[in-house]
């Protein structure tokens, strides 16, 4: 059995427990803050890290549910503090939640690192918060479990089902195209919210929020859980329980995050038709575990996996639907062949474990492996002269026709230029056109904004043109839909190869062999290339200039250059 910590091993000891100058300090802050010694000595402190705010619109019931995760620490003999960190509400943040993901990585290393801090309960679900805290507790290295938002409930608008993202981005065209009235646009506004919790769709939250589960960094079954469930408040107790076990373990994300974890997440990914951000999560979370893990690792463990989740953007149904037909767990019964069991997670415990009590309730949600929703693959990493990095889709998103394609470019050298052309009825465009943005990626966004699902043009969107191919080095929603390439790298704004793409020349796409080409001679090429200049950086001082400095390209995982290696930083010392 493996060595259980003592209390003089814990690190809040060596604030609390000792008897010097500085412990007198902080034993009797803690007192002036109404605390006796009985509710702090001699128990593990569990930082409960909260990413609320009065923004957060996903986390809205963080504000309540800490109440619970705490009730579980003590329960378990801890005591917990809550941990107040930057909040991402992905709706709010201008110009990119992603801007910001590893400011938060840092603030929660930086804060579990600095405090008397023994163990972390991490309350994320809005896109960017489940990879930022799960980085930080990760280069921390103390014990960690993540607590998931939960999915909101279904959208309903006159009786029928609206999904997060994907059904605005569908409406909205269809608002374009005049078939539906400002007075059904208000009513959607009001209809599509309304419920605590996450996007319910397959986007990047729920993705995300699944892949940690995956991962092992949450308790099975956790991530499904829809946020008004009272089986929710249940979870949140349960991950203060289990972490104050984790601490006495010392059972840390390290211990956790392996490279066969990495591979059936990727795995899971693709079953579930998971959002393509995941892979730049993935590749950074993976980094800051010590695990280098390529975009080529993703097309191969990804290819022939079949979509099985029926839920939109891919699917039909939505998270709460997924909950109903046995969650995460049920799903992953089903391509258990495919996974590598031997993992373990929070508990301890195997996936083998995990699945042996897990069941499929409703075939349609969850389908079977031989009866997937589509022939077409969750995700494609292609390469090319156009992006010697790399680029992804998904090709299940996009209309098949599309998925191997050659047409002309039309070039936007920025969003503005984009936004200004792109419902003019004289733009030059026909369906065959390959819309491609400039200046769209890490530093050009900057913060790789989700702008890759271009609009379609308007006069085509009149004509019932629903999907063209749209290439960017920025990143889609995974609410999103379509065949839009996205993420290629190295990106425009440093000189990449899309910087030199120019309207009218041909690009040409073939999904299946893993291609994107542009059609231009290399003197032609090198010509554009001697007369490119960089566009000015947006952020000439604080913290966008050094994210400009540090940040690596999407292929990389877009993390600080400073941040995702290096030797173990040692525990602070106390004079
Ligand atoms: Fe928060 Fe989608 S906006 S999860």
């Amino acid at each position: 059995m493996a060595k259980r910590k003592t209390l003089e091993d814990l690190r809040s000891h060596r604030w609390f427990g000792v008897s010097d100058l500085r412990s007198f300090g902080h034993r009797s802050r803690m007192k002036q803050m109404g605390l006796a010694p009985i509710d702090f000595a001699g128990k593990p402190v569990i930082a409960v890290v909260n990413t609320w705010n009065g923004l957060a619109h996903c986390h809205a019931h963080f504000k309540n549910r800490v109440e619970d995760v705490k009730r579980g620490v003590l329960e378990s003999g801890g005591f917990p503090v809550e941990i107040p960190v930057m909040a991402l509400p992905e709706n709010f943040v201008k110009p990119s939640t992603m801007l910001y993901r590893n400011l938060l990585a840092m603030e929660v290393e930086e804060s579990l690192r600095s405090l008397p801090i023994d163990g972390a309960v991490l309350m994320g679900g809005c896109d960017k918060t489940t990879p930022a805290l799960l980085m930080g507790a990760t280069s921390a290295a103390l014990p960690a479990i993540y607590m998931p938002a939960g999915p909101m409930l279904r959208g309903n608008w006159h009786g029928q089902i609206l999904g997060s993202g994907s059904d605005i981005w569908k409406y909205w065209d269809e608002k374009r195209a005049g078939n539906i009235s400002e007075v059904d646009w208000g009513e959607m506004e009001a209809g599509i919210a309304r419920s605590d919790g996450i996007c319910m769709t397959m986007g990047t939250a729920s993705t995300m929020t699944a892949l940690t589960e995956v991962l092992g960094m949450a308790l099975p079954g956790s991530s499904s859980i829809p946020a008004p469930d009272a089986n929710h408040p249940r979870m949140a107790a349960a991950c203060g329980r289990r972490i104050v076990e984790m601490v006495w373990e010392d059972l840390n994300p390290i211990d956790i995050l392996t490279a066969g974890a990495f591979d059936n997440a990727i795995i899971a990914s693709a079953a579930i038709a998971g959002s393509t951000n995941a892979i730049i999560h993935l590749v950074a979370m993976a980094r800051r575990a010590g695990i280098p893990l390529a975009l080529e690792r993703f097309d191969q463990l990804s290819a022939g996996i079949p979509v099985i989740a029926n839920i939109r953007p891919s699917g039909k149904y939505l998270m709460e639907d997924f909950y109903y037909a046995g969650g995460l767990p049920a799903l992953l019964t089903r391509i258990s062949g495919l996974l590598d069991l031997t993992q373990r997670n929070v508990l301890g415990t195997t996936l083998r474990e995990t699945l042996a009590t897990a069941r499929v309730w409703n075939d349609d949600v969850i389908r079977q492996i031989d009866n997937p929703i589509s022939s077409a693959e969750g995700l494609a990493v292609l390469r090319g002269n156009l992006a010697p990095g790399g680029c992804v889709m998904k090709p299940s998103a996009a209309q098949p026709r599309l998925l191997k394609h050659s047409g002309p470019a039309l070039v936007f050298s920025d969003y503005n230029e984009m936004a200004a052309a792109i419902d003019r009825d004289d733009l030059d465009v026909t369906p065959d056109h390959v819309l491609v943005l400039q200046n769209a990626g890490p530093q050009g966004g900057p913060g790789m904004p989700e702008w890759g699902m271009l609009p379609l043009p308007k006069k085509l969107v009149r004509q019932g043109v629903r999907d063209m191919v749209r290439i960017s080095d920025s990143r889609m929603s995974g609410t999103s839909y379509g065949a839009c390439i996205l993420h290629v790298a190295p990106e425009s704004f440093i000189g990449g190869p899309l910087a030199f793409v120019r309207t009218g020349d041909v690009i040409e796409v073939d999904v299946r062999a893993r291609k994107i080409h542009l059609h231009a001679s290399e003197e032609e090429l090198g010509r554009r290339k001697a007369a490119w200049q960089k566009p000015v950086q947006k952020y000439p001082r604080g913290y966008g200039a050094m994210y400009a400095r540090h940040i690596t390209q999407a292929n990389e995982g877009c993390d600080f250059d400073f941040l995702e290696s290096g030797p173990v930083i040692p525990e602070p010392e106390i004079h």
